[in-house]
């Protein structure tokens, strides 16, 4: 491999969303960005962007356009994007809320396959629409379609709010699927937002079908919103695209950003953008290896050490979608629980699977997007966590004495809540020093587990109870 994706790059006090917004020593694999420094072609594109010194308005240049167009049609067999389909913007989320503005009429339903990415949610409402939800059906940690329950639901609805590949399940939807859907919906006269920002991330046996490639009734009737941010790791230069093959729809989307007032794009974004597609294929084609390597590490540590939880298989995205249902009784609250537990008792964070619909309850998203020693790490907690739940009396609490949820005793019981351990039960404890900084707490590295752990306050403590009161984290949406 000619890039390094093993470095460890420390993110605390970079004022990073995933990082900083934890305690130091939790290790987060929940917000959906990477662990690993961009492609050098787009540092250094950065960096001469940066010397030049004055970062003024800036014109969108013609081979803003020309470098994506060449990117999609070689890679992904999508062509036609040019100036008079291609709206830049400042981000997917952006992109999509002002197509949901630019397509619906206040009370209009917006259908979303849930669980589903959390930030769909806001978007419906805030545009003064209805959510209608179309829960994916699951079976053996495979997820697919409803087609039964979206036919019936199409008819009612104005827009579908579409996520290729699909976070948080990780399917790269195929062509005949896409198909399917959007027959249903020029049948019944529903315009698509094909949200692909994970577009590029894709595993063998697996290629991404843009919507934008279907037949051209159904491009027509729809805008593909995608960006360079998620494959490339610049989520935060704030950059994405609107396709739309149709003048009418281009003409109203043109509107809508004007209306929301997010039709200027930053020059950072326009030059990252350029390296990425531009000079990057390379580098993503071995982070796209090194993923698939970080997936399969993942199932194989399930597989050995805690087989009742049941990953779904990876097709696209670096977001695993981890289901406990056969380790714990699937009631209201299970995930917040668990999340809350592997968070303040583990020194791991993970994305709760209830944020992305009710049918995530059981669920917890992994973002495996890190070098694997940090994953490996990261299963590590996870792995002495749940093994920590299961021992007779083990169980989640929640540090604030007022008895959040549950949870599971191990024993087939559930309790309305949770116990300290910090009263000299000492019952074993989970977790991991936060790796190398030893600032949160009680894995020893040697894969054993010990009755105590350090929490980072010079203390040595009987179990994992923080009790430090409520800690929640208003988790944000991404
Ligand atoms: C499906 C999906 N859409 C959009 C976004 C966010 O896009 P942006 O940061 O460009 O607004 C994310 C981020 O995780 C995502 O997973």
């Amino acid at each position: 491999m000619k890039y390094n994706f093993d470095e460890i790059v420390s993110r605390w006090g970079t004022e990073s969303v995933k990082w900083d917004m934890c305690e130091r020593g939790v290790l987060p694999m929940w917000v959906a960005d990477m662990d690993f420094k961009a492609a050098p072609a787009i540092r250094e594109a950065l960096q001469k962007r940066l010397d030049h010194g004055i970062f003024g308005y800036e014109l969108v240049p013609d081979d803003y356009f020309t470098v994506q167009d060449e990117w999609f049609s070689s890679r992904h067999g999508w062509s036609g994007l040019t100036r008079e389909t291609v709206l830049p913007t400042t981000g997917v989320i952006a992109a999509y809320s002002a197509a949901i503005k630019a397509m619906t009429v206040p009370g209009d339903k917006v259908i979303v396959f849930t669980p589903c990415y959390n930030a769909f949610f806001p978007a419906i409402r805030n545009n003064k629409c209805v959510q209608l939800d179309c829960p994916l059906h699951y079976e053996n940690g495979l997820w697919s379609i409803d087609w039964a329950d979206f036919e019936a639901k199409a008819s009612e609805a104005r827009v579908l709010l579409f996520c290729n590949p699909h976070n948080p399940v990780g399917r790269v939807w195929t062509r005949s699927e896409l198909e399917r859907v959007g027959e249903i919906c020029l049948r019944n006269n529903v315009f698509v937002v094909s949200d692909e920002i994970h577009c590029e991330l894709t595993f063998p046996g697996h290629d991404y079908t843009p919507w934008a490639t279907l037949p051209s009734e159904m491009v027509e009737a729809s805008v593909t919103c995608y960006s360079p941010t998620k494959p490339f790791n610049i989520a935060g230069i704030q950059i994405a695209n609107i396709y739309a093959a149709d003048a009418e729809v281009f003409k109203k989307m043109d509107r809508a950003i004007n209306d929301n007032e997010c039709c200027d794009v930053n020059v950072f974004g326009v030059t990252a953008l350029k390296a990425a597609y531009g000079a990057s294929g390379e580098w993503l084609d071995e982070l796209r290896a090194y993923l698939y390597e970080n997936a399969r590490t993942v199932y194989c540590f399930l597989e050995d050490e805690l087989p009742q939880v049941v990953a779904s298989p990876l097709e696209g995205t670096y977001l695993m979608w981890l289901d406990f249902s056969r380790l714990f009784q699937v009631k209201e609250g299970l995930s917040e629980a668990l999340g809350e537990f592997l968070e303040h008792d583990c020194g791991l964070k993970l994305s709760v699977g209830t944020i992305y619909g009710p049918v995530g309850e059981g669920f917890m998203r992994l973002n495996i997007a890190c070098p694997r020693s940090v994953l490996l790490e990261g299963l590590q907690r996870l792995v002495a966590g749940i093994r920590f739940l299961l021992k007779p009396h083990g169980c989640c609490h929640h540090g604030d004495g007022e008895g959040g949820h549950c949870c599971h005793h191990g024993e087939g019981e559930e309790h309305e809540c949770c116990h300290g351990h910090g009263e000299g039960h000492g019952e074993g404890c989970c977790h991991g020093e936060g790796h190398g900084d030893g600032e949160h707490c009680c894995h020893h590295g040697d894969g054993e587990e010990h009755e105590c752990c350090h929490h980072g306050d010079g203390e040595e403590h009987e179990c994992g109870h923080h009790g430090s009161g409520s800690r929640e984290m208003q988790a944000p949406e991404n």
